[in-house]
């Protein structure tokens, strides 16, 4: 039943989204550029124009953009965004003529937050409202396209202020060149002159403008940029805060995973600074009763005295308040994802087997996590991380061939119970992860290093590990 109403809940939001998109949206778009004086190109053709532009970016977006499908608010984000900027188009076009356009601040912001590809199809639509603001003129539509796009294909990431700045000036250097081809020639010095200035200094404008308006959007929407995680990663958040004094040895194996989910993510192309900052987080709602989990003890085990059900629920439920914690807190969707899904649906064997051995009816079915299980590769290598880094916390002399394959043994088992089908991780993948995996686990057992029970124990550790 619950499916049921879930697929048809999904469905309405997809009509909705269809309606929006195809007719509300491109509407309201051809509004904001017909406020910007287009007295000969007439309404039906710049429709058609910006309805087209955006519907062929729309259902792109749709087939090939996972984060869509899993989260609405890329949706209502992405959307926003658009409307925004054609908001300011007409207003910039008062003010500094269709060279100041504010195309640029629209794609930066959608890929920071959004990523390249995404970033492509805001600039293919947000350049057609610019041509239909300069009377369907195809020199302004290819200049604002060519130079958007051109400039964050240039730029290798987006992970530090610098690159956005080396993005403005890509597009810079890009506009000017094309407009110097396009018009030269055509037109007297003096208006060259101030064209190629404004072509020029535009991106830069949009730049600061998107760098001022994403902290505002990331709250908001809880989709973060990879500026905007590492933020939230330098370890003074007061959840890490509150897991370091109540929970250090949560603690330390969040930092370990850390170091594991970055160095996989690395290697295969995932989004690496996501790795590094969601596994701080991954088990944070240990910070409710954190005596029970084994990391945490030192010589007294609560579970020893209460039934196998109940230890089960209260194992559990480190995932439901994590949860709830990441709400509260408005850590990124991403990270919340990871909490979430990084035990999937599997089994607490351990209380299973116990609750056997006492002769009690019980189904294994009984003894599982809520999941869902991963749906990207980034919480599917958190979960891979997790289990590999228990399991070869408890070998007794350590080598790189007995750590190697027992993580290649954790892997199999994970990806043959199915846990990873949702998350887009190949089997390709799986194997670099192992490789990854494998080696961090090493040089971090190098020294076989006890579990730091005490904050300041585990402050030490930290600190020989940023030397
Ligand atoms: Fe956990
Ligand atoms: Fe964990």
């Amino acid at each position: 039943m619950k499916i049921l109403n879930l697929k048809i809940s999904l469905q309405d939001n997809k009509k909705v989204k269809m309606y929006l998109y195809y007719l509300l949206m491109p509407l309201f778009l051809l509004i904001t550029s017909k406020l910007s004086i287009t007295p000969d190109m007439s309404w039906i053709s710049a429709y058609i124009l910006i309805g087209g532009a955006n519907s062929i970016a729309f259902s792109w977006i749709n087939g090939h953009v996972k984060l869509f499908k899993i989260h609405k608010e890329y949706f209502w984000t992405y959307t926003f965004i658009l409307l925004l900027t054609s908001i300011l188009i007409p207003i910039e076009y008062r003010l500094f003529g269709l060279y100041g356009l504010p195309v640029f601040f629209g794609v930066l912001a959608v890929t920071a937050l959004m990523g390249r590809e995404t970033g492509i199809t805001a600039a293919i639509t947000l350049s057609t409202i610019a041509s239909v603001v300069s009377n369907g003129n195809f020199e302004i539509f290819a200049m604002y396209a060519i130079g958007s796009i051109g400039s964050i294909s240039l730029t290798k990431s987006f992970d530090k202020r610098i690159d956005f700045s080396k993005a403005a000036l890509w597009n810079s250097l890009i506009s000017i060149a094309m407009l110097f081809t396009m018009r030269f020639g055509f037109s007297p010095f003096e208006l060259r002159a101030k064209s190629l200035f404004l072509v020029g200094i535009n991106p830069f404008a949009s730049m600061f403008l998107s760098l001022g308006v994403l902290p505002y959007i990331e709250y908001v929407s809880r989709i973060y940029s990879n500026i905007g995680l590492i933020e939230l990663g330098n370890l003074g958040h007061p959840l890490l805060k509150q897991l370091l004094v109540k929970a250090p040895g949560t603690y330390f194996h969040s930092v370990m995973l850390s170091n594991m989910c970055e160095s996989a993510a690395q290697r295969i192309g995932a989004n690496y600074v996501l790795s590094r900052i969601g596994p701080y987080f991954h088990d944070i709602g240990k910070i409710k009763r954190p005596e029970f989990f084994s990391e945490n003890q030192q010589g007294v085990n609560p579970h020893d005295s209460i039934s196998p059900m109940m230890n089960y629920l209260i194992v559990a439920s480190h995932v439901k308040y994590g949860e709830e914690l990441s709400r509260s807190f408005r850590l990124p969707l991403l990270v919340e994802d990871m909490i979430k899904e990084h035990h999937g649906t599997r089994m607490v064997s351990f209380f299973y087997q116990k609750a056997l051995s006492e002769n009690l009816k019980v189904s294994p079915d009984d003894f599982r996590y809520s999941g869902p299980t991963p749906r990207t590769k980034e919480a599917g290598i958190t979960m891979l991380a997790d289990s590999c880094e228990a399991a070869v916390r408890s070998l007794k002399s350590p080598s790189l061939y007995k750590i190697q394959n027992m993580v290649e043994d954790v892997v199999n088992k994970i990806y043959n119970e199915r846990q990873l089908d949702d998350s887009s991780l190949t089997l390709r993948d799986t194997d670099q992860i192992v490789e990854e995996f494998s080696k961090v686990l090493f040089a971090m057992h190098k020294k076989r290093i006890e579990y730091p029970k005490t904050t300041e124990e585990v402050e030490k550790v930290i600190k020989v590990a940023k030397m």
